[in-house]
């Protein structure tokens, strides 16, 4: 019986391996390099994070600050230098969809990559100082869509000196980061 039963085991296992290894081959054909792939899983990992933040200004999630930082946290700590630095050198290889772009439009796509960071940080603070409710103070307001223009803007900028703009005008701005270096440093398809 106990033969019996280690032959079972190791008929299972050989089968199991067998079917495995179509798998891997067919998986290492389409593979892309660890360099590519970090940057992509970087990419999803700040796509969850935006995801999460958008839920609690909806209001389709609960708001909890610690969990609203942490994703303001994932999206800066991967922005500026650190996204600048995954597209490095020559961006084209297999399986990416970078834009040569990249290449000859660097000083454009690292000042996207650093405007990424500074709203990302807007957001982080912003949930510090919110730690309880997602309140009116952090919700857009009538001088964020005009900030920067006419003697109005000026008027409403100095009033709200501290705290300058809102968590949820920041966060537009944020997405509007994302949307236009997309338009412009990647491809549909390599
Ligand atoms: C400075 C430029 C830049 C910014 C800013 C940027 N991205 Fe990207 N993103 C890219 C490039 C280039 C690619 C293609 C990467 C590749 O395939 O090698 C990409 C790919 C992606 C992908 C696809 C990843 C995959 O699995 O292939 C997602 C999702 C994504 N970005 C989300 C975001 C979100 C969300 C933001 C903003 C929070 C953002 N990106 C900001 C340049 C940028």
């Amino acid at each position: 019986m106990r033969l019996n039963a280690s032959m079972n085991t190791w008929a299972a296992l050989a089968l199991s391996v067998a079917a495995f290894v179509p798998l891997i081959s067919v998986a290492t054909a389409q593979s892309v390099s660890p360099h590519v792939a970090r940057r992509q899983q970087d990419m999803k990992a700040m796509a969850d994070a935006a995801k999460s933040i958008n839920a609690m200004f909806k209001g389709t999630s609960p708001y909890d600050s610690k969990l609203f930082k942490a994703a303001a946290e994932t999206i800066r700590s991967q922005s500026g230098i650190a996204l600048s630095a995954l597209f490095e050198g020559s961006v084209i290889a297999t399986g990416s969809k970078a834009s040569s772009n990249i290449e000859t439009e660097r000083q454009q796509f690292d000042k996207l990559a650093l405007d990424l960071g500074a709203h990302a940080a807007a957001l982080s603070v912003a949930a510090d100082r919110n730690p309880d409710a997602l309140g009116p103070g952090m919700r857009m307001q009538a001088g964020d869509a005009v900030a920067g223009g006419g003697p109005l803007a000026k008027r409403i900028d100095a009033a709200r000196a501290a705290t300058s703009m809102s968590a949820e005008h920041a966060f537009h701005l944020m997405l509007q980061t994302c949307t236009s270096c997309h338009a412009n440093f990647r491809v549909e398809s390599n």
